[in-house]
């Protein structure tokens, strides 16, 4: 054996790594799986799209669903390497009677409960869609009141 060997081998041990990395971020930029996240809620029977506005009622009590159930799972990709979590209104997040649930590992899909809603609520809220730990997919929804200007139709 020469005394080249050890380093041969880590060479192509490091360049398998970099192969590896490569086209494990290859398949999962940002943005690229958008379209397999579903968002409804109780206020309205459609869907909500990327970008919409829903007018929530003063007062109301509902949720907002996130849900990404839909993304393709095979032998190497399963529910479990995905996770979806909500980004509120900061006032919204200091707020006890807004939360979110049913963010659980193997579950890709999220819940945001608002309990009495008010204008301190409105705003942007932003699904994250992850695949082992990297964001994959955003869709955002801007809540208001019923009678404040929507900042783009919700109608299809
Ligand atoms: C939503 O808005 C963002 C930023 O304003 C934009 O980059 C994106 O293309 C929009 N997506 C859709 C589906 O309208
Ligand atoms: C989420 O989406 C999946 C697949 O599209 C669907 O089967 C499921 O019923 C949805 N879950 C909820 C709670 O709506
Ligand atoms: C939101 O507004 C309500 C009154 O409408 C107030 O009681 C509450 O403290 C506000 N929440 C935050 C986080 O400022």
């Amino acid at each position: 054996m020469s005394a080249a060997s050890p380093c041969t081998m880590l060479a192509a041990v490091v360049v398998i790594l970099v192969m590896v990395v490569a086209h494990g971020f290859a398949g999962v930029n940002a943005g690229e799986m958008d379209h397999f996240i579903h968002v409804r809620s109780s206020v309205k029977t459609d869907e909500i799209k990327n970008n919409g506005t829903l007018q929530v009622p003063r007062m109301e009590f509902g949720f907002l669903l996130c849900n990404a159930s839909s993304v393709t799972t095979d032998d190497s990709t399963h529910y479990w390497d995905y996770y979806v979590e909500w980004e509120m209104p900061t006032e919204a997040e200091k707020d006890n009677s807004v939360f979110q649930m049913g963010n659980e590992y193997q579950m890709p899909h999220s819940y945001i409960v608002f309990q009495e809603f008010k204008s301190n609520f409105t705003g942007r809220y932003r699904c994250r869609l992850h695949f082992r730990s990297n964001l994959v997919g955003l869709h955002t929804v801007y809540l208001t009141l019923p009678d404040s200007p929507s900042l783009t139709s919700t109608t299809p």
